[in-house]
């Protein structure tokens, strides 16, 4: 890899859904750390057995040192982002007293409302990312990122929540021309139905929340500005994990362009499970009966197609990122969840 990512201190991974995000943060972090960094990496519902290679079995503390081979003293961290310990964490710090802060806790439309609110995870990531950037003892921190359809997603949670906390969402509630106006005066089927959801004080508790919240948004937007100043900091490297084909291809332009329009420079491409190269047909094997060679060459058939697609995607991206650092990953045979395998990963995309 180029010079440009090891100078990072924080790598975010960001890209669609599914596309391995987690796994190569979890690969970064065990590189960076193998190379003498103190790392951590902050990741988001590891895959079961990653989660257990990385220590969440007995999960106690959200900062779990990883034992790596041959290494004394804890270089790896591996912390897990529990949503709604954050958002907890974020309305004691913002709210302007004990009695605001209880009384917001213990409404139970506020965790609702955190489960619910679009964006309050990619929200919490950004929070934490804000709280390990301030700890000097850690050189590196990988930041694993919730799937998010495109990148506003990601990079829009914090301004979205500075909205959400304004005051005139109240006012959007209350006022009599909305939506929701209409549906209070006419659907009653579907109040029925949310008062049988959250108990018959859902309007006033929804009013006591927004109350409650009154005065917290400066909190919030003074975050909001943090989190943007950090992600476009030369620190700062943001990673799209991605793979070669025309839909992710697509949703991928779309990510980096909203990078672009927020100033965020896209550090590196990483595409991943691209296909090995497969013979075309089958060599001659007298002991292979007529079947099987049919069989076989279906399968080989099959490769050779995927993998002449995701030739055609791999050069589209090239040229759509100019000098953007691309790495590519193969398909692995096997799930990835082994720390050995980790590093490996890790050793191709920092090298
Ligand atoms: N190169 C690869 N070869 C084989 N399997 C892979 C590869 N990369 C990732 N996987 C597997 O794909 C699955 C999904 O990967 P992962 O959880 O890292 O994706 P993700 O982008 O984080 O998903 P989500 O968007 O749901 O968070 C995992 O089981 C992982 O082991
Ligand atoms: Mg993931």
């Amino acid at each position: 890899m180029t010079e440009a990512w090891k100078e990072k201190r924080i790598f975010l991974v960001g890209g669609p859904g599914g596309v391995g995000k987690t796994t190569i943060a979890a690969a970064l972090g065990t590189q960076l750390a193998l190379q003498g960094y103190r790392t951590v990496v902050l990741t988001v519902d590891p895959a079961k057995r990653l989660a257990q290679a990385l220590g969440f079995e007995n999960f106690t503390n959200d900062l779990q040192p990883v034992n790596l081979k041959g290494i004394k003293e804890p270089k790896l961290f591996a912390s897990m982002l529990d949503t709604q310990r954050y958002f907890d964490k974020v309305i004691s710090r913002f709210a302007n007293s004990e009695t605001q802060r209880d009384k917001i806790l213990n409404n139970r439309l506020y965790r609702i409302m955190v489960e619910s609110l679009g964006g309050s995870h990619e929200y919490a990531a950004m929070e934490r990312l804000l709280e390990f950037t301030k700890d000097n003892s850690f050189d590196k921190i990988v930041v694993d990122t919730p799937p998010s359809q495109n990148a506003l997603d990601l990079l829009n949670a914090p301004q979205k929540l500075a909205d959400f906390m304004d005051n005139s969402v109240l006012r959007w509630f209350q006022s009599s021309n909305t939506p929701f106006s209409l549906f209070r005066q006419g659907t009653k089927m579907a109040m029925k139905l949310l008062e049988k959801l959250f108990g018959s004080d859902f309007f006033r508790a929804l009013a006591q929340v927004m109350d409650d919240l009154e005065g917290m948004h400066t909190g919030f937007r003074d975050r909001n500005l943090e989190v943007i100043q950090l992600l476009k900091s030369k620190a700062t490297g943001f990673f799209l994990v991605s793979y070669p084909s025309e839909v992710r291809f697509n949703e991928s332009s779309d990510f980096s362009r909203v990078l672009k329009e927020k100033g965020i420079p896209l550090a590196g491409v990483i595409l991943n499970r691209l296909e090995k190269k497969f013979p075309k047909e089958l060599t001659k094997t007298s002991d292979l009966s007529e079947e099987s060679r049919e069989q076989i060459q279906k399968i080989l058939d099959y490769r050779y197609s995927l993998a002449t697609q995701q030739q055609y995607w791999l050069s589209r991206f090239e040229t759509s990122i100019g000098k953007t650092p691309l790495k590519c990953l193969e398909k692995r045979s096997e799930e990835i969840h082994d720390l050995e395998t980790l590093s490996q990963i890790g050793e191709i995309l920092l090298s």
